[in-house]
């Protein structure tokens, strides 16, 4: 794919005019590099490591280290960019000006601050700087209507069509150096505008900002994924590349904190760059919120249990690393109470140790869940009970010394343990005959290596107390990504950290359920909780393939956009969900994602995950 003769000029350049002089200038300025030439037509530059001569360009942009150029003799190939990063480490820019024409010199570096990220294309070391006009327009170009749009499903040739295939880090961006397809790949596109100053038309936030104020936004062209908030959807083969982060402004300001999932912003004028593993726009000036989606939370769920088998209510709630001395004990309390409609049934997970995260050998929680159950007492009807079996200290993952377990709130009015008989840390409780279990509560298979620093499913039987009608119940809390390479890295497909650990638990937990199904296949089962991993992902491709459960999104008629319960990057996404057995699936089952975390300012949320309520007839 590299132009040899390119290359060939770039060398002969250098060479020259270092040793022959005045003949060698006239040879080297005959064949100055364009832009276009210096970037290339795939993501590692030609000149890489090269020195180039008299490149031109119109400068866009100044930043505290650097500032960027663009052609002044453009080629028509969508493939190479026309703009080019100048890093100067802040001592060459005094005297130039966004506006001034310029030729320079300079050696093509690849830069990366990480092994994991995408190179950023610059030239480095500028010398024989000569201005050759002021004052010129600067005007830069609007993405979708001066230049094409972004795709809007792939991120790059190499991913196998879907951004979490396995396996993963099959092929390197830095090595495979692909011959850039901007219409059909994300990463493709970002780079063939790579340094271009760009204005991003009618923005709308698809994320909080990050700890350093970075937002996700996406302009006014196409999109999928887009769900009802503004937010995008991470769905099957649409990993969402439309959007682009935001970094931070060019002239030193601050991008507001509180942006909220799905507001609307001023137009972003600014320069596109490759930093922190991400393509991103570095703005002039920082970002400003025109308005924000309203009502702040959404309404409360409307269905009521009648205390019967025939409307069940249960709830899924990851509530974040909570122990007593957690801020926003009454927010969990309100979102239970207020929110979710004080289900007869909820499934938390990370609940922590009374201590919290002091590591001091306390492993009961039993003040941890007091204080929540308290605390919904004092503002609802419902007394709750709960059930949970304290891990062995520090093994179950986590924060550390927090001893995060999965624990279940229920309403003692309308559910009792069925022939309680808990099991402790390491029994692992069985599928018997009827069935029925051996340990109620019980885990399952806590000595199997899949369950290393993770938490063990928590699996019990329940009646109703009306009617005795029994079903089970597995809260899971799988092994989480942290650690996975990021969405735009340089791994193809990116790094799925814990993906093959999640598969083994999803196994594990599936062969459980089946050996309940093969007692009874019309057993009513919920399998709910927090799975670290999203629907169509091998693990809960396994899952569902083994255990013979349904996902209650399908179940329930979910529109897959509205499913999400978590933030992270530019996706809206579903780590949280509720699986039940066909009994349950085939009697109109109803289920809400409540976005009380997700459509919140960073400060406001209680927890970085949705809870999730569900109406289940279980007769
Ligand atoms: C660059 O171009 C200028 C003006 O045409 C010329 O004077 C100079 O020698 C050239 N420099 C190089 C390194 O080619
Ligand atoms: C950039 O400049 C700073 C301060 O002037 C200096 O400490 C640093 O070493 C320079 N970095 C490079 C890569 O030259
Ligand atoms: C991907 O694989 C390459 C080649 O084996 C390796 O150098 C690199 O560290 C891997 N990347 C990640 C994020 O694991
Ligand atoms: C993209 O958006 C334009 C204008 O809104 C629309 O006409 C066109 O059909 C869209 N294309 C795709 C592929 O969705
Ligand atoms: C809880 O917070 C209080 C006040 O900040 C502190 O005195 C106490 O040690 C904390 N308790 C635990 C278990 O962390
Ligand atoms: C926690 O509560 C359970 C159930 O009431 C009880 O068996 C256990 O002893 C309690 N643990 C502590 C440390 O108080
Ligand atoms: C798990 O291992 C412990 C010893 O580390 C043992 O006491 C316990 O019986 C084992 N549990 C099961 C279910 O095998
Ligand atoms: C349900 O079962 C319990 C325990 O076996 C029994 O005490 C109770 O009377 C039963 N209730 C109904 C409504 O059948
Ligand atoms: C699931 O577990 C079974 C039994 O241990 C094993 O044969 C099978 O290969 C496992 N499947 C996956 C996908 O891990």
């Amino acid at each position: 794919m590299k132009p040899a003769p390119v290359m060939t000029s770039a060398l002969a350049g250098s060479l020259i005019t270092s040793s022959f002089g005045a003949f060698a200038l006239l040879a080297t300025n005959a064949c100055a590099e364009t832009i276009a030439d210096i970037n290339g037509n795939e993501f590692v530059s030609p000149y890489r490591n090269n020195k180039v001569s008299n490149v031109t360009g119109l400068i866009t942009a100044k930043g505290p280290e650097g500032f960027w150029i663009r052609s002044t003799s453009p080629d028509q190939n969508e493939q190479t960019s026309e703009s080019l990063y100048v890093y100067d480490n802040g001592t060459a820019s005094g005297d130039l000006a966004s506006g001034d024409i310029i030729t320079l010199s300079g050696r093509i570096t690849e830069y990366r601050s990480s092994p994991t990220y995408l190179f950023l294309t610059e030239l480095t070391g500028p010398s024989n700087i000569r201005v050759v006009s002021e004052g010129n327009e600067v005007r830069p170009v609007v993405i979708g209507q001066d230049i094409n749009r972004p795709p809007t499903e792939q991120y790059s040739a190499l991913d196998d069509g879907d951004v979490l295939a396995t396996p993963n880090n099959v092929s390197q961006v830095s090595t495979a150096n692909p011959e850039l397809q901007p219409s059909e790949f994300g990463l493709d596109y970002w780079e063939s505008i790579l340094g271009e100053l760009v204005t991003v038309p009618n923005p709308v936030a698809v994320s909080k900002p990050n700890q350093y104020g970075d937002t996700w936004v996406v302009g006014d062209w196409n999109k999928t994924g887009q769900n009802a908030r503004g937010g995008l959807t991470l769905t099957p083969q649409s990993g969402n590349p439309e959007a682009i982060i935001i970094g931070s402004p060019l002239d030193d300001t601050s991008n507001p904190e509180d942006t909220r999932l799905g507001d609307s912003l001023e137009d972003i004028a600014g320069v596109v760059y490759q930093a922190f593993g991400t393509y991103r726009i570095l703005p002039l000036t920082a970002l400003s919120i025109v308005s924000s989606q309203t009502p702040v939370l959404p309404e409360p769920v409307t269905y009521r249990s009648d205390g019967t088998c025939k409307s069940l209510t249960v709830a899924d709630y990851n509530i974040e690393n909570f122990s007593p001395n957690s801020t926003g004990v009454d927010g969990r309390a309100e979102h239970i109470v207020t929110y979710l409609n004080s289900p007869d049934l909820i499934f938390l997970q990370e609940v922590q140790d009374d201590d919290g995260p002091t590591d001091e050998g306390i492993v009961s929680a039993n003040k941890s869940l007091h204080v929540l159950v308290d605390a919904i007492s004092g503002i609802g009807s419902v007394q709750y009970a709960y059930v949970d079996i304290d891990p062995v200290n520090n093994e179950d993952g986590g924060q550390p010394g927090g001893n995060i377990r999965n624990a279940y709130l229920y309403n003692p009015e309308v559910l009792a343990l069925a022939n309680p008989n808990p099991g402790g840390p390491l029994d692992a409780t069985d599928v018997l005959e009827g069935p029925s279990l051996t340990y109620n509560p019980g885990r399952i298979a806590p000595n199997s290596s899949a369950w290393e620093d993770s938490r063990k499913p928590l699996a019990a039987q329940w009646r109703i107390v009306s009617d005795n009608s029994s079903f089970f119940t597995v809260n899971v809390h799988f092994t989480s990504k942290g650690g996975s390479s990021p969405i735009e890295g340089d791994a193809r497909p990116p790094v799925n950290l814990g993906v093959d650990q999640q598969t083994q638990q999803a196994n594990i937990t599936a062969a459980f359920v089946a050996d309940m199904l093969a007692e009874d296949p019309d057993a009513a089962i919920i399998v709910a909780g927090d799975f670290n991993e999203f629907a169509w992902v091998e693990p809960l491709k396994v899952f569902v393939a083994e255990s013979g459960l349904v996902d209650l999104d399908e179940a329930a008629g979910v529109d897959p956009v509205e499913r999400y319960t978590y933030l992270y990057d530019m996706n809206s996404q579903e780590l949280d969900h509720i699986f039940v057995s066909k009994r349950i699936a085939e009697q109109e089952p109803k289920l809400e994602h409540m976005h009380v975390n997700t459509w919140v300012s960073y400060d406001d949320q209680i927890s970085d995950h949705d809870p999730s309520v569900a109406q289940l007839n279980i007769c």
